[in-house]
Formats: C-alpha cells, structure tokens, sequence
C-alpha cells in the first residue's frame, strides 16, 4: 500500500469524549475536518496513523478508509469488496478479522455482513495469490471495520486493531475501573497538565492516577504497547515506526516537577493501582496510600483533587454512599482549600450531599450510565472576600 497516500481517516471515541479527542488532535496538527457523536474524521496517511496510534490519549480507533461505495443487497456488498485490490492491503500469510456495524433495512444481522465481507476479500485474495489469510474474531493482526447505512458503505482498514484504551498496564483490574480512555478525558477536562499536583483519593486500581503521571511525564501511552493493527499490513515501514517510538519516548520526561498521590481503604486496592503503575513504567511517580480519602496526605502545592466515589448503581448501597458523598464535601472544605475539587459521579442525587457549589458539570459516560464530572473551586475566606465566585466556600 502507499502509506503516504492522504485519505480520510476516522478517529473513534467514547460518547461525550469528542471535544477532547478533537483537541488533542489539533494539537498533533492535524485539522478536524468533522465530527460525530462517537468519533471525528481527518485527512491523513498511513503513515499519519503511526503517530495517532502512539500519541492520542482519548481515542478508541484509528481507522483509515479504504472504499467506500452505494450497496442495496449482500449480493453487491460481495462484489463491491471483490473487486478491491486487497492483495496490495493483506498478506496470504496474515490473519484477518472483520468487524460490522449495520443499519439497513439490506441486511438484519451484521455477523451476516461479517461473514459476506471475509468471503469475498479471502476469495480475492486467494484468486491474486493462490492462498489466502485465516480468519475469525481475534483483533491482533489484521482488523477490518466495516459500516453500512441505509444504501451506504464503508470500509476501513483499523490500524489499531485492539481498542487504544486497551494500553496493556491494568493486570489486576480491581472494582469498577474507569476506562483508561475515560481517565484520560476526565483529567483533560479538569486542564490537569502536569503543571501541578494531583491527588486521587478513592485511586481503585490507580487509572486516574497512572494517566496523569503519563500526561505529565509526557510519556505517549502508545509506547506500552507492541502490536497495533498498521503493523500486519502490505507496505508498514518498521524502520520508520522503530525511529518514530524512539523519538517519542526521547521526548518523555524522566521526572515529574510535581506530586501525584493516590489512596484508597482498600488495601487490595492500592496493591492493584501499585502493580498497575509498575507495568506502566510509572510507580516512583506515584505516591500511594492505604487510609480512608479524608486522610490522605495533602501536598503543599496546590492543584487539582480528583475523586471517583462508588455511585450505587453497580456498587455500594445508596444510605451510606450518602454520608460518604457529605463527608467529601467536608473534605474539601476542612483540608483541599487553593485546590480545585472533581468529583466524577453517575449519581447527581447523591452528588447534591456534597453541599458545595459546583463551578462546572460536564457530561461524560461510563459505559452505558451518564455521569457528570463536577467541579468545585475551592476557596478560603468568605464569599464576600472571593466575590461570590461560583463554587465559593464559606470556611
Ligand atoms: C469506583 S472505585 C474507583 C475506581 C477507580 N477510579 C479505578 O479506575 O479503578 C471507588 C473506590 O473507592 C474506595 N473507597 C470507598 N470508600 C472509601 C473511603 N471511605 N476512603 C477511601 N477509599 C474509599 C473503594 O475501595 C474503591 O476502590
């Protein structure tokens, strides 16, 4: 394949993530050129994709597109893909997995689709070369994703192949863990950089913490990984792709300039978050604690405080979540004063016990539950003295 070929590439992502995907695209330089609820589109090149894949912290798929054309039948959908040059894309020797999304009244059953799709590019491929690529659903060499509305299609080669949040460092999951991608987002919305203290209270299996320490080391998540979907296609370029993980990981930072703590009271807890970090590469970054979150040590730089407090939904009962959802309000009152406070929550009635006024609210989802990530600027001193700020404490 031409890898320098500029075509249009579409970059997937949770729901609600969009705006930060879209702006840490930007700031790899590339344009935005449209954007949906799960995803934008760019234009780039293969060889665009080898950064994308390394560097984005909130995307899902790096997908480029490889055909795109009308269809009504499965019978065309055959003769459509057969009539690609797949042996310029896959090697006979590769195994292929193909991945359908349908919403057309062509076809009810997308595995139907699958199925049609491996057919005809394995029969194309076996026609060229005179044998053909195994297949099924395994997505670690050769992922090809394909979606099919109305009387529309379109075919993408998935140069990540597992999704991007799958970063390789949580081994020991422990309860409800956020998304990687999620974390991500969620200390991006809180403009956490690296340019300040971060505490993590209630860590879990350390996601938010082992996200920031990589945010601020500048450490491309992307490094922790060895096998991404570009690296089984016709025409990957692996003495560019080594020069470019080399370059990247010149580019991170051996040290932090500020503090990152994490704690929980589960002492299993911060075992899982410790053997995490290590696996990130990140555990001297991180400062863990095993206490209760209204203990946990406090830096005397000021940042950012950021908890993810059990919401009743999956885990935890609604009558003590109460009191623990009153008792972070105290927290941030009686020891976060000059920080400002997050709490990333899918309960509002029980973030109403905070008792705190919150500054922002922005809309984020944890799998299929819509969350809110609240934030509280906390100040000392009267509102009077802070002039009615929102979020103002009176201390
Ligand atoms: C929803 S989980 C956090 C998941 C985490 N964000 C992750 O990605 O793994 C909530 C955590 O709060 C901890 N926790 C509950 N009550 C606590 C308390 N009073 N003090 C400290 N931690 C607490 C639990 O042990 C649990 O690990």
């Amino acid at each position: 394949m031409d890898i320098d070929k500029t075509e249009t590439i579409l970059i997937t992502c949770g729901r609600g993530i969009v705006p930060y995907l879209s702006k840490e695209v930007g700031e790899l330089g590339y344009k935005v050129e449209s954007s949906h609820n799960t995803g934008i589109e760019i234009s780039a090149s293969l060889r665009d994709t080898m950064k994308l894949n390394l560097a984005l912290r909130t995307a899902y798929h790096v997908l480029y597109l490889l055909k795109k054309f009308s269809c009504n039948n499965p019978d065309e959908l055959y003769k459509e893909i057969a009539s690609f040059p797949w042996e310029d894309v896959v090697a006979p020797s590769e195994y292929l997995s193909v991945i359908s999304r349908t919403d057309t009244p062509a076809i009810n059953n997308s595995v139907f689709a699958s199925q049609k799709m491996k057919d005809a590019i394995v029969d194309r491929i076996s026609e060229k070369c005179g044998s053909r690529p195994s297949s099924g659903p395994g997505k670690d060499n050769v992922v090809i994703n394909f979606y099919w509305k109305d009387d529309k299609c379109w075919v993408y080669l998935n140069t990540s192949g597992k999704k991007l949040s799958d970063r390789g460092y949580r081994k020991i999951p422990h309860k409800a863990p956020l998304q990687e991608t999620l974390a991500a987002a969620l200390l991006r919305a809180a403009r956490f950089d690296g340019s300040q203290s971060l505490v993590n209270p209630m860590c879990g299996s350390g996601t938010l913490a082992i996200e920031a320490a990589l945010i601020a080391l500048k450490r491309a998540p992307g490094l922790l990984r060895n096998n991404f979907g570009l690296q089984h296609m016709i025409g990957f370029d692996p003495l560019a792709w080594i020069a470019l993980r080399k370059e990247m990981n010149a580019r991170s930072s051996k040290k932090l300039p500020f503090r990152i703590i994490a704690s929980d009271i589960d002492k299993k807890a911060i075992q899982a978050a410790k053997k995490n970090a290590q696996t990130a590469g990140v555990e001297r970054m991180i400062e863990f604690y095993v206490c209760d979150f209204k203990d946990t040590p406090m830096p005397e730089e000021k940042g950012i405080v950021i908890l993810n407090p059990e919401y009743g939904l999956r885990l935890g009962s609604a009558e003590e979540l109460e009191k623990t959802y009153k008792s972070i309000g105290d927290f941030f009152k009686n020891k976060c004063s000059g920080f400002t406070g997050y709490i990333f929550t899918g309960n509002m009635a029980l973030a109403k016990k905070v008792g705190l006024r919150t500054s922002r609210r922005l809309i984020f989802f944890n799998a299929k539950i819509e969350c809110r990530l609240l934030e509280y600027e906390i100040y000392a001193g009267s509102k009077e003295k802070n002039g009615n700020a929102p979020g103002a404490l009176e201390l």
